[in-house]
C-alpha cells in the first residue's frame, strides 16, 4: 500500500506519515489505488454471498467490500468492527414532495452504531491504528467523529483523546464520555481545535481525523453498498452535506473505483451542500478560484458542519469534476425546515444532515435536478444526536481560551 500527497506536490514519499498532512504543502495524503483483479461479476457475487455469512468481517457493511480496502489488513481477525454499514435505502415520501423530486431516496448513514456516518471510516482507520501498534489516538471534532473514534478505540484497547470546539451537541459529548475518551475543551471553533490538536500531537499519537486516508477508504464503501442496493444502476444525483469534505472525497474515490472495475458504467452527479454561514467551498467553486480561502468565523445552527477551513477541499474538487457535480449553500431556516420534513417521513436526522435535503430542493428549483431524475439524499447523523433546533449551550467548563493540553 502506497501513500502520496493529494495536491500532489513533489514531496518525497519517505517523508510521509499516514496520519498527518503532507509535510511539504499541508495537503492531506491519499492512498494510491490498488484494485482487485477479479471481474465485476465475481466481486458482486462474492459480496452478495457474504451477506449470509455469520463472520463479523463479512457482516460488516464496510468489510464485506474488503477487496476495495487492499492492504488495510491481512488478517480478518484484526478487524475492529461494531457491525457498521448495512443502512437501508428508503423512498422519500414527504421529503420527495417537499423537494419536488418524484424519485427521491434516502440513505441514512446516521443509522450506524454510534449514530453517524463516521463509523464507516472509523472501523477502517482504528483497525489500521491497532495493527500499526498505536497506543494513543486523537481527533478534533464537531462531535460525531469524537463519539465514533471513542467507541472504536475503546474496543481496540486504544486510549482516545478528543478535542472539541466550544459548541457541540451535548449528546455527542455524552457519547464520547460514555466510551471513556478523554475530552479536551478548546475555546473557538472546529478549525481551531484541529489546528491545536495537530500542533500538539506527538510521535506516539495516531491522528484519526479524515485527513487520515484510511478514514476515507472505509468511508467509501457506503457508495458501493448504495450501488449494490440500486442493482448497480447509478442514480442521477447523490447529494450530501459538506463540512471538512472527507465524505464527498470518499464518494469520489468509490465512484472512481467502481468505474475502473466495471461495477457501474456511469457516475451520478454529486452535489455537496454547505450551510450559508459555513460555505468556504461553495465560495471557492462559484468564484472559480483555484485555492480555498478559509472562512474565519463560520456560523450556522448546524454545528456538525460549522467548519471554515475544510482540509479535504482538493479531493472534493476532484469528486465534483469527475462527476460533473456542483456545490451550493443553504440558509439555516431552510436547514431547519428540511429537518422537520425528514422527521415527517418517519426518518429524522440531525441538522447538519438536513442541509442535503434543503440543497436538493434548491437544485430542483434551479433546474439542475430534473423532475424525473433519481436522486439519493445522504443523511449523516441520527435525529437523537441533536433533537432541537436551538444552538447548543456551551457547557461552563467548555469555554476555554486555548487548547488545554497537547497530545
Ligand atoms: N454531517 C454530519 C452529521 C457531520 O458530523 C459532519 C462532519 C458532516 C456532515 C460533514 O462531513 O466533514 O466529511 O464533509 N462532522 C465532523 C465531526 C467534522 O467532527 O464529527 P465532512
Amino acid at each position: 500500500m502506497q501513500l502520496r500527497c493529494s495536491k500532489p506536490c513533489s514531496v518525497e514519499t519517505s517523508r510521509l506519515r499516514e496520519d498527518r498532512v503532507c509535510p511539504e504543502c499541508g495537503a492531506p495524503l491519499e492512498l494510491v489505488p490498488e484494485r482487485p483483479t477479479a471481474s465485476a461479476a465475481e466481486l458482486r457475487a462474492l459480496w452478495s454471498e457474504r451477506r449470509s455469512s455469520i463472520e463479523p468481517a463479512d457482516r460488516s457493511g464496510v468489510w464485506r467490500f474488503r477487496e476495495l480496502l487492499a492492504g488495510l489488513t491481512e488478517n480478518v481477525n484484526d478487524i475492529v468492527t461494531l457491525g457498521e454499514g448495512n443502512t437501508p435505502v428508503l423512498r422519500g415520501l414527504a421529503t420527495g414532495r417537499f423537494a419536488g423530486v418524484n424519485d427521491l431516496y434516502i440513505k441514512h448513514l446516521g443509522w450506524n452504531p454510534t449514530g453517524s456516518f463516521k463509523d464507516l471510516g472509523m472501523t477502517a482507520a482504528v483497525t489500521r491504528a491497532a495493527v500499526r501498534g498505536a497506543k494513543f489516538v486523537a481527533c478534533a471534532s464537531t462531535g460525531n467523529t469524537a463519539a465514533s473514534m471513542a467507541a472504536y478505540a475503546v474496543r481496540a484497547g486504544l486510549k482516545a483523546r478528543v478535542f472539541l470546539p466550544q459548541s457541540v451537541a451535548s449528546a455527542k459529548v455524552a457519547q464520547a464520555e460514555a466510551y471513556g475518551a478523554e475530552l479536551v475543551r478548546v475555546g473557538g471553533n472546529f478549525d481551531d481545535a484541529l489546528a491545536g490538536m495537530l500542533e500538539g500531537a506527538d510521535e506516539s499519537t495516531y491522528v484519526l481525523n479524515s485527513l487520515n486516508p484510511f478514514r476515507v477508504a472505509g468511508q467509501k464503501t457506503f457508495t458501493v453498498e448504495l450501488m449494490e442496493q440500486l442493482g448497480w444502476k447509478a442514480p442521477d444525483v447523490i447529494a450530501l452535506p459538506g463540512g471538512n469534505l472527507g465524505n464527498v472525497s470518499a464518494v469520489g474515490v468509490a465512484l472512481e473505483d467502481m468505474l475502473a472495475l466495471g461495477l457501474i458504467d456511469r457516475v451520478p452527479r454529486v452535489a455537496v451542500i454547505q450551510a450559508e454561514g459555513a460555505n468556504p467551498f461553495v465560495r471557492m467553486w462559484q468564484s472559480g478560484a483555484s485555492e480555498l480561502t478559509p472562512l474565519k468565523d463560520p456560523k450556522t445552527i448546524a454545528t456538525a458542519i460549522r467548519i471554515g477551513a475544510p482540509v479535504s477541499w482538493r479531493k472534493a474538487v476532484r469528486a465534483l469534476k469527475l462527476t460533473n457535480g456542483t456545490t451550493i449553500d443553504v440558509p439555516d431556516d431552510e436547514i431547519a425546515e428540511a429537518r422537520t420534513v425528514i422527521g415527517r417521513d418517519g426518518i429524522g436526522c440531525e441538522l447538519g444532515s438536513a442541509a442535503a435535503l434543503a440543497g436538493i430542493k434548491r437544485l430542483r428549483a434551479s433546474g439542475w435536478i430534473g423532475e424525473q431524475e433519481r436522486v439519493i439524499c445522504i443523511l449523516t447523523g441520527h435525529l437523537l444526536k441533536e433533537p432541537g433546533t436551538t444552538e447548543p449551550k456551551p457547557e461552563p467548563d467548555m469555554v476555554r481560551a486555548k487548547v488545554e493540553s497537547g497530545c
